[in-house]
């Protein structure tokens, strides 16, 4: 005996068949984005030391070193450097100088010049941490290593 001949896909089995097929895609992507939302980015904790330029290469005021997601301020022969990671979920915060602060692009938090948390959801301040000179006299961020705001600027 031989198998009957296929039938062609009628009109409503191809729209069934598609809005599953859209269904299964759209579930999929929400799940990712959900994922993307919730899951922090490499928090800084699992980054090493790292060594950064000689003092005179930083300007005045804040500058971003995205390879260490770090911010490092200038005032004068003053230095500190703060965590550029959002301590909600590790977003890296963007400094908006006109009003003295860092924004973080993903859920809002705000913080202040000094990492405190100006508006949530982040509840922790930005952590501020240890800067020396290596024997080169160039800066050296400890990262694993928050001090507390007072302690935070190094003179050259
Ligand atoms: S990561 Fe959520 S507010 Fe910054």
């Amino acid at each position: 005996m031989t198998d009957p001949a296929p039938q062609p896909l009628s009109r409503r089995g191809f729209l069934q068949a598609a809005a599953v097929g859209l269904a299964a895609v759209a579930t999929g992507l929400a799940a990712f984005m959900a994922a993307r939302f919730i899951t922090p980015a490499l928090p800084h904790a699992q980054l090493s030391d790292f060594t950064l330029d000689l003092p005179a290469a930083y300007p005045e005021g804040q500058s971003f070193v995205p390879t260490a997601r770090i911010f490092i301020e200038r005032r004068g022969n003053r230095f500190r450097c703060l965590s550029a990671e959002c301590t909600h979920l590790g977003c890296i915060v963007a400094w908006n100088a006109p009003r003295r602060e860092f924004d973080c692009p993903c859920h809002g938090s705000v913080f202040t010049a000094d990492g405190a948390v100006l508006k949530g959801p982040a509840a922790r301040p930005l952590p501020v941490l240890r800067l020396t000179r290596d024997a080169g006299g160039r800066l050296l961020v400890q990262r694993r290593t928050s001090v507390a705001p007072d302690q935070a600027w190094i003179t050259i």
